[in-house]
Order: structure tokens, then sequence, then C-alpha cells
């Protein structure tokens, strides 16, 4: 299973990428207004940071509701990073975030459908085209849902009916649900920059680190 982090923060995302575990970022509309910056701007810094990873998401504004607005955004996007492969347009899970995954995956555009739920939507997703299909864990457990096994019958369904979309396992609040969807068969874990430092971690290490500093003050 591979790490995209899940911020718009510029220096978290800077700091993730130097510990060289890195294979993406995704942001949404939420992460990025925490910022206080333009949309644009931040994704434009971010592809200039991290510009050999496999895919940085932006995702298309909630104003675009129909398959043409989020086209023409999404060709915006495109833009900015002069069509750079890495850019990866993110869509919601609707009718029109399907007309917009076909349209753009025809393109050779990278996808990533948002907001799934269910098995359902995965399957549609990457019918549509989608290259990443994102799975909300954390959301579907706080409904006392099992995020979890939402990824690994998402992963069992695309393993039978050999589907190659990858499947990015989203909403994720803690180091278990990085374990525990990587068993489940996620491709990918989109992780906050606090778990990504929680995962690093274990009191036995710091215990570990203490003695080895306070036997080499003997020698
Ligand atoms: C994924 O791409 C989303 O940005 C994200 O994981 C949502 O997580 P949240 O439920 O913690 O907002």
């Amino acid at each position: 299973m591979k790490f995209f982090i899940d911020t718009a923060n510029l220096d978290e995302i800077k700091q993730a990428y130097k510990l060289g575990v890195l294979s993406g970022v995704t942001t949404n509309p939420s992460l990025v207004a925490k910022e206080g910056i333009k949309f644009e701007t931040r994704i434009e810094e971010i592809l200039q940071a991290v510009p050999e990873l496999e895919s940085v998401s932006a995702e298309v504004t909630p104003s675009a509701e129909t398959a043409e607005q989020m086209i023409a955004e999404a060709e915006e996007l495109i833009k900015i990073n002069n069509g750079d492969k890495n850019i990866t347009i993110k869509v919601p899970m609707t009718m029109a975030g399907l007309e917009t995954t076909r349209y753009l995956s025809k393109k050779g555009v990278k996808t990533n459908v948002t907001l799934i739920f269910t098995v359902n939507q995965a399957l549609l997703a990457a019918r549509a085209g989608a290259t990443y299909v994102s799975p909300f864990l954390g959301r579907l457990d706080d409904i006392s849902e099992d995020g979890i096994n939402l990824v690994a019958k998402i992963a069992e369904l695309f393993r039978i009916h050999q589907i190659d979309a990858q499947i990015i396992a989203a909403s994720v609040r803690h180091p278990d649900h990085v374990t525990r969807a990587a068993l489940a068969g996620a491709h990918i874990a989109t992780i906050p920059y606090k778990v990504i430092e929680q995962l690093t971690k274990h009191p036995l290490t710091d215990q570990g680190m203490e003695k080895f500093a306070a036997d080499w003050k003997t020698v």
C-alpha cells in the first residue's frame, strides 16, 4: 500500500515529502479553505513542491454542479501545471461526477472519484474510467458503519472483475485505520500529517532511544 498525504498545508506536504514515503497528495475544498489562500494558487504551489509524485488531487469546487461546469474547472486546473501528468482531478460521486470522469479519462486525465460510501458507487466510478476511487472510512465509522469492511469489499470486487482502478482509503483518522486498510487491500491510504507522525511512534522506540542515550553517556 502506498501513502498519500491528505492536506492542503504546504509545510506539512514538504515535511512528509522529505521522509521519502509519499506517493501523492489529496486536497479537498475544506482542507483548502482552512489555509485561507486562493485554491488555484495553493494547487500550483503543491504541484511545484512535489513535481515527481504519482498524483496530486485537486477537487472541482462545490459550485460546479453539472458535468460541463466540472469539466470547465478541470480544464483550468490542468493548465496550472502545463498539463503535467501528476495532477489528478477529484470529482464527487454524483451523476455529473461520473460524466466528468468518463470525459476526462478519455482525454487521458487522471481522476479521483471521492465521497464513496458503497461498493456500487466504487464500481460505477471504476466503470466510468476513474483512476482512483476514494471510500471514506472515518465518516462511515462516525455513523457506526464499518469503513474497513467497505474497503475490503471493494478490493474483493475489483479483484473478481479485474478492475484496474486504485482504491484510496480516505478519511483516515488513526494508525489502526492505516494497518487495517492495507490488510483489506487498499492500494493507497491518504492520511493527515498528524497520523503520519503517529505511525512513526511506539513507546518502546522512545524507551529504547533513552536507554541508548543513557548508556552512551557512561562510555
Ligand atoms: C480524501 O480525499 C478526503 O480529503 C479526506 O480523506 C476526508 O477526510 P475527513 O473525513 O477527515 O474530512
